[in-house]
């Protein structure tokens, strides 16, 4: 069975972009593949978060990779910090990464021109740790939305790098992008990525956002004046963001959407929009509720840090030998 590996980070509530980009995915693969989803919280200092926020965030990021369906008997399911592999490759591939390779991640230009103070050097190496978060498990695909293809190219790189520079140690990844939804928008800024660092909560889905709140502010995105309900994300972001929203939350094709659209208005898909994320939310929201009320998160935590760790060890004592750190 081929592995799949990926994480999200903990630096506030989750989104709907965060749902249908990443989690949604992990859900579906979770049957064919031995599956590793971690809570990426080493990642999640490289920005300023106080504690407390920080513990929420995990908690509830767990729980809701359960309420949305992963199962911890297919999937591994674990807390970064817990696993100490992590922080040790993340420091080798450091070293082996340039700071010319470092400065053109995208997402590191884009938030530290964002943030005019307080960035931290943690930011700036940030790809390296999910590049061993990565190589440590021998992924074969990492499910990712857009935004982080740069980053696993970056882990193919440096797996190359490093075998050939130390012989044959590491599987080279190749991330995994859904066709449909790899990119959600903020509803009030289409152009933009619906994130959960965005200050204007309008625009973004919270998982956690009081349902009936949130089908309003489907009602209230932005579209334009054009008036027909069609895919073409360069002239109409806005509307073709809200059908890429449904076809992912239904499963049903844009095509066929569009189709049955044709002669009706913006009030009427941005209706359907809304109920079927209002109904979403509810049933997301009542699993969660069950869940943090069970305890159930602890176990779950424990089980996944033994089976993530021992497989993460074997792999840094492996490098630990080949780098010359084992005498
Ligand atoms: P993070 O926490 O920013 O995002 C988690 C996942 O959600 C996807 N995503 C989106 N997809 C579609 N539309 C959006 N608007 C949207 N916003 C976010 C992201 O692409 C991502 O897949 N560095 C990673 C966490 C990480 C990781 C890893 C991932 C650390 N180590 C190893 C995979 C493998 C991050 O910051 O994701």
């Amino acid at each position: 069975m081929e592995t799949m590996l990926s994480g999200i980070k903990p630096t506030g509530r989750l989104t709907l972009g965060n749902y249908i980009g990443a989690i949604g995915e992990f859900i579906k693969y979770q049957d064919s593949y031995d599956m590793y989803i971690f809570i990426a919280n080493l990642h999640a200092i490289t920005v300023p978060i106080e504690a407390k926020e920080l513990r929420k965030n995990t908690k509830d990021l767990i729980a809701l990779y359960l309420a949305a369906g992963l199962d911890p008997e297919k999937v591994t399911i674990f807390l970064q910090s817990d696993v100490d592999a992590h922080a040790k490759l993340g420091w080798v591939l450091t070293c082996l990464s340039g700071f010319g390779e470092l400065s053109r991640m995208t997402q590191f230009k884009d938030k530290s021109q964002k943030q005019e103070s307080g960035i931290t050097a943690g930011l700036f190496t940030y790809p390296s740790l999910m590049a061993a978060d990565i190589l440590l498990y021998d992924a074969d695909y990492v499910p990712v939305g857009q935004d982080q293809t740069q980053h696993v190219e970056l882990t193919r790189d440096l797996a190359e790098r490093f075998n050939k520079r130390y012989s044959d140690t590491f599987r080279v990844p190749k991330p995994l992008v859904t066709k449909v939804g790899a990119k959600i928008y903020d509803l009030q800024n289409p152009e933009k990525k619906m994130s959960k660092s965005e200050a204007n909560p309008k625009g973004t889905i919270d998982l956690l956002d009081d349902p009936a709140a949130a089908r309003n502010k489907i009602k209230a995105a932005v579209t334009d004046s054009l008036g027909i309900v069609q895919y073409d994300p360069e002239n109409q972001p806005g509307v073709s963001n809200l059908l890429t929203i449904l076809s992912a939350l239904s499963s049903e094709p844009i095509d066929s959407i569009t189709a049955r659209y044709e002669g009706k208005g913006y009030g009427e898909l941005k209706k359907e929009v809304g109920d079927v994320v209002f109904d979403f939310l509810t049933e997301l929201q009542a699993r969660y509720n069950e869940i943090i009320k069970s305890g159930v998160v602890d176990k779950v935590l424990a089980e996944g840090a033994e089976k993530a760790s021992r497989i993460a060890n074997k792999k840094v004592r492996k490098v630990y030998k080949k780098v010359g750190f084992t005498i």
